[in-house]
């Protein structure tokens, strides 16, 4: 049996996952990310941390002993959302468990000598229970938020041991300038 550290029992999840990222393939991910949430397996209102005022949460659900991959909950507030960041180049895929959330993703286009990037927008995406968004470097640049009146939870799953990550702040013309950034979780 897989617990949490919230005493959830994961098992299913785990299984279906670790089955998963075997395969290396995202779209593998995603498949086991669906059953799971089909099977209910994602609704323990345990695999989340409660709101925050200060943006949105996330709590560690399970990190993989070998490092292979990590597995987050999060809660998202209304109007919460993520700045424009990367994933440190690992793949991954997010489904929404509650809510409505808001995607915006964007593509690269190039870095100046001062170490800014240009980004152009894409599409924006309406996420709703049960829908799964994949991440596939260098396609895993976008902004996340919580687009509806309620409490939104997410879980994501990210090809590694994801600490760190990159955000961007938007300056003139489409530049954007970078930071990274260490990915605490809140309990
Ligand atoms: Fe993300």
């Amino acid at each position: 049996m897989y617990l949490t550290p919230a005493g959830c029992d994961v098992s299913l999840v785990i299984e279906a996952v670790t089955r998963a990222m075997r395969t290396d393939r995202v779209t593998e991910l995603a498949a086991a990310l669906a059953e799971t949430a089909r099977r209910g397996a994602l609704d323990d209102p345990g695999l989340f941390p409660p709101p925050s005022a200060g943006g949105y949460a996330r709590r560690s659900i399970w990190r993989d002993p070998q490092g292979r991959y990590v597995v987050l909950g999060m809660t998202w507030a209304p109007g919460q959302g993520s700045p424009l960041h990367d994933h440190g180049g690992l793949f991954g895929a997010e489904i929404v468990v509650s809510g409505l959330m808001r995607e915006r993703s964007f593509r690269l286009v190039d870095r100046d000598p001062d170490g800014r990037h240009l980004f152009t927008p894409e599409r924006e995406t309406l996420h709703g229970r049960g829908s799964i968004g994949t991440l596939i470097p260098p396609l895993e640049y976008h902004e996340f938020g919580n687009a509806g009146g309620e409490v939104a939870h997410t879980v994501h799953v990210y090809a590694g041991d994801l600490d760190r990550c990159t955000v961007f702040e938007r300056e003139a013309g489409g530049w954007w300038r970078p930071s990274s950034i260490g990915l605490r979780c809140d309990g």
